[in-house]
């Protein structure tokens, strides 16, 4: 099995709002994905899983916005079927390479305090908590743990 990086395309956007469903306590609908096909700013990938009964599903996908030499990550999931493989690690790692050509020298994200899976992975691939925003998340009341990791 192979992973594959693409672009966003719309193509995409039915598997991965099958993948929010499953994924989050506020799932993106599908006129936000679609709003990303035509942000400026959007730095938006999809894994593809390549090889065997896989072809070209969507596995994962990560959507970030650059502005100047900062990148902000703004949603990345793992379909469950491919969690715990490395795929959001290898994610990370290809988007920082290519932001680095970008010119991002910073990246930042905020989690939910609870969301520990996300937190280990962030915390494996180099960020650091600057910061805690207070009921961030208004469904829930949870607090944001606000991160962020140097590009070198
Ligand atoms: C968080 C998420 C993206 C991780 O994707 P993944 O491909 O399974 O992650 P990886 O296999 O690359 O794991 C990398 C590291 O993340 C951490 N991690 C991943 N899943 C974990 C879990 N269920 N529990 C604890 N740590 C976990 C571990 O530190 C892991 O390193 P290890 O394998 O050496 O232990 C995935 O669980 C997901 O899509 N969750 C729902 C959406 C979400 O919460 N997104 C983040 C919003 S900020």
């Amino acid at each position: 099995m192979d992973f594959n990086l693409s672009s966003l395309s719309l193509h995409d956007i039915e598997e991965i709002l099958a993948i929010e469903e499953v994924s989050f306590k506020a799932p993106w609908s599908r006129s936000l994905f679609l709003e990303e096909l035509d942000c400026k700013t959007a730095f938006d990938y999809v894994v593809k899983l390549t090889g065997g009964e896989n072809d070209e599903s969507v596995a994962a996908y990560i959507c970030c916005r650059i502005i100047g030499s900062e990148m902000n990550i703004l949603r990345i999931a793992v379909s469950p079927k491919w969690r715990n493989l490395g795929i959001a690690s290898w994610l990370l790692d290809n988007c920082f390479k290519m932001a680095l050509n970008k010119s991002v020298t910073s990246v930042f994200l905020e989690v939910r305090d609870s969301n520990r899976a996300a937190i280990s992975l962030y915390n494996k691939a180099g960020f650091t908590q600057i910061g805690n925003r207070h009921n961030y998340y208004s469904e829930t009341g949870e607090d944001a743990v606000v991160l962020m990791k140097k590009l070198t």
